[in-house]
């Protein structure tokens, strides 16, 4: 067995749906979600590898209000690395670009709508970002213009690991009230494109609020936890909308070029015991 340095690997840590609202402001009247994210941005200073990014997959915020984003600007400042924001259906395409004015990939909207899409270089990783949100709805589309400018940027990196992050997810998770508000038009399109595309890792997604992976177009496609409160768990088609203080996490997609292969990883967030050895002068504890 080889081993690799970590100078041969790219780290690409994605956090999703923080829902932050105004300092104070409780989300669903029950939810402080800013310490949370605190704990979320603690927890990725303090992984042993530095990531070379962090990408938010949407719902930054909970309304798209420019104190929430003033709020969220604050909590994201200890992050040293670039981060890439992405709009979820609970934010406002106008409004984050406005509150954002330091991030200027967010400023050359793609499309007579000026979706928040581009492409970034994260390491030896080409990401290229979605916008599936619909104005004032909360599920989500991918239409012409949006899948063109996807379909330009993959021919133009071809034979270069590619990560396509996104809000809604395209497939259907089977959680019946999020199937209700996932993406309504544009995944089949999407899923042809993707498989043209071979060097397409994984297609990364946010709004589910806990982790799946499905096979999409021949790669990987998954949701990551939240920083804060995640969807429950009921595979049903009547499943009651509801979220629970389950474990929050996010995930660590990690690039391996000797391996050539994407290496995803759920990380919790937040402090826990440990670490602890698992042998003491070489011999197993017993
Ligand atoms: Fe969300
Ligand atoms: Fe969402």
């Amino acid at each position: 067995m080889t081993t690799t340095t970590t100078e041969d690997t790219t780290f690409l840590v994605q956090l999703t749906d923080l829902h932050i609202r105004e300092p104070g402001r409780l989300a669903y009247g029950r939810i402080d979600t800013a310490p949370f994210l605190e704990h979320a941005v603690q927890s990725v200073l303090r992984l042993p590898q530095r990531p070379d990014a962090v990408v938010i997959t949407g719902d930054l915020s909970d309304f798209g209000r420019a104190a929430e984003y003033e709020h969220l600007a604050r909590l994201l400042a200890p992050l040293t690395m670039p981060v890439y924001l992405m709009p979820g259906n609970h934010d406002d395409r106008g409004q984050l670009r406005r509150s954002f004015p330091g991030h200027a990939y967010l400023a050359a909207g793609v499309g007579s709508a000026g979706f928040v899409q581009y492409a970034v270089r994260v390491g030896a990783l080409r990401l290229l970002t979605l916008d599936t949100c619909v104005p004032g709805a909360s599920h989500g589309e991918l239409c012409g213009e949006r899948l063109g400018w996807l379909e330009e940027q993959l021919d133009a990196c071809r034979g270069e690991p590619v990560v396509i992050a996104m809000h809604h997810p395209p497939f259907r998770t089977l959680i019946g009230h999020m199937d209700e508000i996932g993406l309504q038009r544009g995944a089949e399109a999407l899923e042809a494109l993707v498989a043209r595309h071979g060097n397409v890792e994984r297609v990364i997604c946010g709004h589910l609020h806990r982790a799946i992976d499905v096979r999409f177009g021949g790669t990987i496609a998954s949701t990551s936890p939240a920083p804060a409160h995640q969807v429950c768990l009921d595979l049903s088609p009547g499943a009651p909308s509801a979220w629970a203080l389950e474990p929050p996490g996010f995930r660590v997609h990690a690039w391996s070029a000797q391996d050539g292969r994407l290496v995803t990883h759920l990380a919790a967030s937040g402090t826990f015991e440990g670490p602890f050895p698992f042998h003491d002068n070489g011999e197993l504890i017993d």
